[in-house]
């Protein structure tokens, strides 16, 4: 019987385990075995799996996270990890890998098929930032979570006559501020796409004071920087895909904008609150439509291929298009949130 071997790499995020569960429903169905692959790359490395079946999945839709465990384990990065990744495919019996992870893990995998393994990728992250895809799984639940927070900051900030700026996750890519903010009402909001012009902000904000609101709410994305400044980062230590950690932004601007508008400023960082618990519906239908496509994927034997939303369809496109390029904001999108500032 054709073995499947199916991992989850990178950060987590709502919406992966209704993957999982899709991709071992479908293939038990076509006649199939899978294997979970635990925690990213590093169950290749280390040759560490579980079994799946169809009472190992059973009520884990709901459920955010992974059961399968995740790393940042990068086998290009260590010397000797490739040859075990090809070593231990071989020994678990596998003869086709499904590969669900964001950026990097997509990099892995596109790279792990011009090695000549038969891969195929799912799109993943809360960020969002995944060319080749309308959307990744994950991105709705966050951006939902971080709604729901700015609906909160906004009575706290009324009541205490406060700015308060809500630092989003995002990396290097503003859609969950950008998107949260439009749904949240906030009156500023800064991306990583445009430099942050402090003056700006603070006018925005002092005109807003100026037509009688004694609150204002900023929402600002961690990857977003200062016009003369650069990105603000919690480390200096990269990752094994070259990342550092970002996050902090929000203190220095809340600081910033008190200082330079004399009004009293707060910050909140909505941190991994965003990446976790229940997946919404979106992500868990998007989430299981991937999966059933991955395995049609595996069926017929398309390797080196991403399943991608494109409208309401269900594609699959080169893994190589969709890890060759960061998807950011567009202008039209920006605009639109612009209408709504101060
Ligand atoms: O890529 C998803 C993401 O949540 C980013 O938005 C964020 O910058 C990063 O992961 C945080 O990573 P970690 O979980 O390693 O702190």
């Amino acid at each position: 019987m054709a073995r499947i071997g199916i991992l989850t790499g990178g950060g987590d995020c709502p919406g992966l385990n209704p993957v999982i569960r899709a991709v071992v429903r479908k293939a038990l169905l076509a006649g199939y075995q899978i294997v979970g692959i635990k925690n990213g790359w590093k169950g290749l490395v280390q040759n560490d799996t579980m079994s799946l079946d169809i009472n190992t999945v059973s009520g884990i839709l709901p459920k955010g996270g992974t059961i399968l465990g995740t790393s940042r384990t990068n086998p290009y990065k260590q010397e000797g990890d490739l040859q075990k990744v090809k070593d231990n495919f071989k020994k678990m019996g596998l003869d086709a890998l499904v590969a669900v992870g964001g950026e990097d893990t997509l990099g892995v995998a596109s790279k792990l098929f011009k090695d000549g393994l038969p891969v195929v990728g799912v799109p993943k992250t809360i960020d969002n930032d995944l060319s080749a895809t309308d959307y990744t799984f994950g991105f709705d639940t966050a951006l939902n979570v971080a709604m729901e927070c700015i609906d909160r900051l906004h009575t706290t900030a009324e009541s205490h006559h406060r700015i308060i700026v809500a630092e989003v996750m995002g990396r290097h890519a503003g859609w969950i501020a950008v998107e949260a903010g439009i749904a949240g009402g906030a009156d500023v909001i800064l991306i990583p796409e445009i430099p942050i012009d402090l003056d700006e902000v603070c006018k925005i904000i002092k005109q807003r004071h100026e037509r009688g609101k004694t609150f204002s709410i900023v929402v600002v994305a961690e990857g977003a920087q200062f016009k003369d400044g650069s990105m603000v980062t919690q480390e200096q230590k990269l990752d094994a895909f070259g990342h550092v950690r970002l996050g902090g932004i929000g203190e220095n601007l809340a600081g910033l904008i008190e200082k330079r508008t004399g009004f009293e400023t707060r910050v909140s960082v909505l941190g991994h609150i965003q990446r976790g618990g229940s997946p919404t519906a979106f992500d868990r239908v998007l989430g299981t439509r991937f999966g059933v496509k991955a395995v049609e994927l595996v069926i017929g034997k398309k390797f080196g291929q991403m399943v991608a939303l494109s409208g309401n369809k269900i594609i699959d496109v080169p893994l190589s298009e969709a890890v060759k390029a960061l998807k950011t904001v567009d202008d039209d999108l920006y605009d639109i949130a612009k209408v709504f500032f101060g």
